[in-house]
């Protein structure tokens, strides 16, 4: 296993032009799995609302489940950068909240960052974490969290003057200290100018090829989430599937008295079968 890679190895990747490989993660299992496979990052993103969770968005999620999965995330995957996300109403309150609960992110579940949403508008909150010391992806583009305002989960920056706003908004990230760039169903044009454009790496979820890495949510790559699938997933696996065909040949092998065989039960010591026995018929 490689070491655990850090803000400097990421900023060597942008300019080597080494593709950086990020993924959701919100469990443990799935976390020792990623760091067998040697991802570089991985965000416990609060998509869990959806993913793990089953609300219609991510407004539900507390600081409170985000800090549960961080954890577990932190413990299945040591040597990962793991990127904890700010939940709704977790930052937009106030910068002095805003630095407290990136905090909470480091202190309770040894986080290596944070992301918030959002650009300009969020640019003193990006300040103030990254002045107290932590280090911070911005998320601009398609945010799940103000998606009411977007008119719903839809594609961003299709026009110029729209791509233009989110040019602005990645230059005041990148000015406010971040350490890379998240952009989220962008057209690939608008996320190549970015890239260029950024001396921080930018990381792709839906913007294209271009860019400095990619991320995909993990329930959908499996073929585990189902509720809906954006333009953006590659699908690596069907586990759904997989996972409710062997819940269907468990049933049948319990009605069919198939399970458990002999190799699944544990036998008494020698001789202590008839001793119960004796004792159980005395009674
Ligand atoms: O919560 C999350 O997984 C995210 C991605 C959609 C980018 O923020």
């Amino acid at each position: 296993m490689d070491k655990k890679k850090n803000v400097l190895d990421f900023l060597k990747m942008k300019k080597d032009r080494e593709k950086i490989t990020f993924l959701t993660c919100y469990d443990y299992p799935t976390a020792t799995f990623a760091e067998k496979a040697g991802l570089d990052m991985l965000l416990v993103g609060d998509s869990l609302g959806m993913v793990v969770y089953g609300y219609e968005g991510t407004i539900p999620v507390t600081m409170e489940q985000m800090i549960v999965h961080s954890e577990a995330v932190r413990r299945g995957a040591p040597n990962i950068f793991v990127i904890g996300d700010m939940p709704f109403m977790s930052y937009q309150e106030s910068v002095e909240k805003a630095i407290y609960n990136a905090g909470r992110f480091y202190k309770e579940a040894g986080a290596d960052a944070i992301k918030l949403e959002g650009g300009r508008r969020v640019i003193n909150r990006i300040k103030g974490i990254v002045n107290a010391g932590m280090v911070v992806m911005g998320h601009i583009g398609l945010t799940p969290q103000s998606s009411g305002q977007l008119g719903g989960f839809k594609a961003q920056g299709r026009t110029a003057q729209t791509a233009m706003e989110l040019i602005l908004d990645a230059k005041a990230i990148e000015e406010a200290g971040a350490f890379a760039i998240l952009l989220e169903a962008i057209p690939p044009e608008v996320g190549k100018i970015i890239t260029e454009r950024s001396q921080i790496p930018v990381l792709s979820i839906g913007a294209g090829i271009d860019c400095d890495g990619q991320l995909l949510i993990v329930g959908d790559m499996l073929g585990l989430f189902e509720a809906f699938t954006p333009k953006f997933v590659k699908k690596y696996a069907s586990l759904s599937d997989d996972i409710t065909e062997a819940f269907r040949k468990y049933i049948q092998d319990i009605k069919e008295k198939k399970f458990p065989e002999e190799k699944h039960t544990y036998r008494m010591e020698p001789g202590e079968k008839e001793k119960l026995e004796k004792m159980v018929s005395g009674m």
